[in-house]
């Protein structure tokens, strides 16, 4: 059987995806790189927007109809939508959906297609588990310099807008010793960066250890030269996490730090456990410990009740802490959430639309500036693959803060350590020459 699959939202679905493969590649399934000839289409969404469920409903249509009654496929929902939406999806006469899989149901997936092919009844498996955390799966990843490895999987922090906690469960972590084998396996492979994901990723426990002890451990992995992580949240910032980044030179100098909010009362209605000088305080000891951070951040607009001056509390601190980029976000409201059951979404769309466009002009400028300061500074950068379908016109690399740069000259080898000095920034990233 050829399959498609196609993945939606964050980087732990892309990581899934990449679990998915390895799964049904030992079941025998082909991966095609093209629907039209594929025998199932799979789907891997997410529920985090509206706009993304949106996205999917499209997709599918579109896919039903570009292949007609003459050529039938099979379409199969994974991910967080599938957890979310089980009962609607199966009900929707129009999508025809033939199976689904939540997030921890992977494993069952060649045994949810065959129950859909040889019975023709609709299967279903979106159980979340308490431990499954596919620590005996080795993903099929791409070819590359960076790979993604999930430490810990779910959400116990129930932000009130959120629906991750309903759509992935409860948190649970790999053993340190399980993760460490596979960095050493991919060094082995020729990567030369991991990424570790969690949904909160600095929450990670096993046992006695916590995020700082994987971190250190990974880092001293041989061959590997750059660790990074996403996504922490801003509870989880022990002393002893920022001493080990500030002088621990494997461990990459970027957090993702998501503020959500600049407005305490907002702040507590999202539950996020922090008000605004709580969130100052930490940043400013994260820039005393480690001066060179690139800070990066996650901002909701037009939370319920939400007023323009509560919105220019997120504004202030926006310019306060001075983020290298922001991923702004119109409030959406989600099925089942507290937010969603005790808050009506009463901020008008055209509201939310004026806060955006403020919120993200803002913080154009303020990138600018922090692009434009490193002018004249020298950085190593990690040459990454050049895109696959487009000619290559230049280099490009990203620096030990994630920032992208663009090189001066081609000629370097994807995975390649070059030292740089930046010679100019645009908004977007920065140029350099080599040394
Ligand atoms: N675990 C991560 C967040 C994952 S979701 C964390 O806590 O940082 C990524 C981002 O999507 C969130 O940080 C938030 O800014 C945004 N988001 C989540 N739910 C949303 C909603 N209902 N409406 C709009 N944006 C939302
Ligand atoms: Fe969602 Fe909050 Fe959990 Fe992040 S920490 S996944 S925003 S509930
Ligand atoms: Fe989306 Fe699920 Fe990730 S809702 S953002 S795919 S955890």
């Amino acid at each position: 059987m050829k399959v498609f699959l196609e993945t939606y939202g964050c980087q732990m679905n892309e990581y899934d995806s990449e679990l998915v493969r390895s799964i049904l590649k030992k079941e025998n399934y082909e991966f095609v790189a093209d629907e039209s000839g594929a025998d199932i289409v799979m789907l891997n969404t997410c529920a985090i927007r509206e706009h993304a469920h949106r996205k999917v409903y499209g997709r599918v249509h579109s896919i039903r109809h570009a292949r007609g009654k003459e050529n039938p496929v099979m379409i199969g929902i994974l991910g967080c939508m599938a957890t979310n939406l089980r009962r609607d999806l199966l009900e929707d006469r129009s999508l025809k959906i033939d199976f689904i899989a939540g997030p921890d149901s992977y494993k069952r997936l060649g045994q949810l297609i065959r129950e859909a092919c040889d019975e023709g009844q609709k299967s279903y498996d979106v159980t979340l588990s308490e431990f499954e955390t596919y620590a005996d799966v080795y993903p099929s990843r791409k070819e590359g310099i960076n790979a993604w490895i999930a430490v810990m999987r779910g959400c116990n922090n129930f932000c009130t807008f959120c629906v991750v906690p309903y759509t992935r469960g409860r948190e649970r972590s790999r053993s340190p010793e399980n993760i460490t084998e596979e960095v050493r396996r991919l060094v082995a492979e020729g990567f030369k960066q991991v990424t570790l994901l969690g949904q909160n990723v600095n929450s990670y426990r096993h046992e006695t250890h916590d995020f700082a002890y994987l971190m250190d451990q990974v880092s001293r992995v041989p061959g590997i030269e750059r660790v990074r992580f996403t996504s922490p949240h801003p509870k989880d910032f022990p002393d002893r996490f920022l001493d080990l980044m500030a002088v621990n030179p494997k461990i990459c100098k970027h957090i993702h730090l998501p503020l959500q909010a600049g407005n305490n009362r907002i702040l507590d209605m999202m539950n996020r456990t922090y008000t605004h000088e709580e969130f100052m305080d930490l940043v400013a000891k994260i820039r005393r410990k480690i001066p060179e951070i690139t800070l990066t951040t996650d901002i909701i607009v037009g939370f319920p009740t939400e007023t323009d001056n509560e919105f220019e509390d997120t504004l202030h601190i926006v310019a306060a802490a001075g983020f290298d980029s922001a991923f702004t976000f119109k409030y959406s409201e989600r099925q089942g959430t507290m937010a969603c059951r005790k808050y009506p979404d009463d901020v008008p769309e055209a509201a939310k639309t004026e806060r955006i466009m403020r919120l993200n002009e803002l913080q154009k400028e303020i990138t600018f500036k922090k692009n434009l300061a490193h002018i004249g500074q020298v950085h190593d950068i990690l040459i990454e693959p050049s895109c696959q379908d487009k000619p290559v016109t230049h280099t490009v690399g990203r620096t030990d803060g994630n920032k992208l740069v663009i090189l001066s000259r081609n000629g370097y080898q994807t995975g390649e350590m070059v030292k740089v000095k930046i010679t100019d920034a645009t908004p977007h990233a920065l140029k350099a020459c080599p040394l």
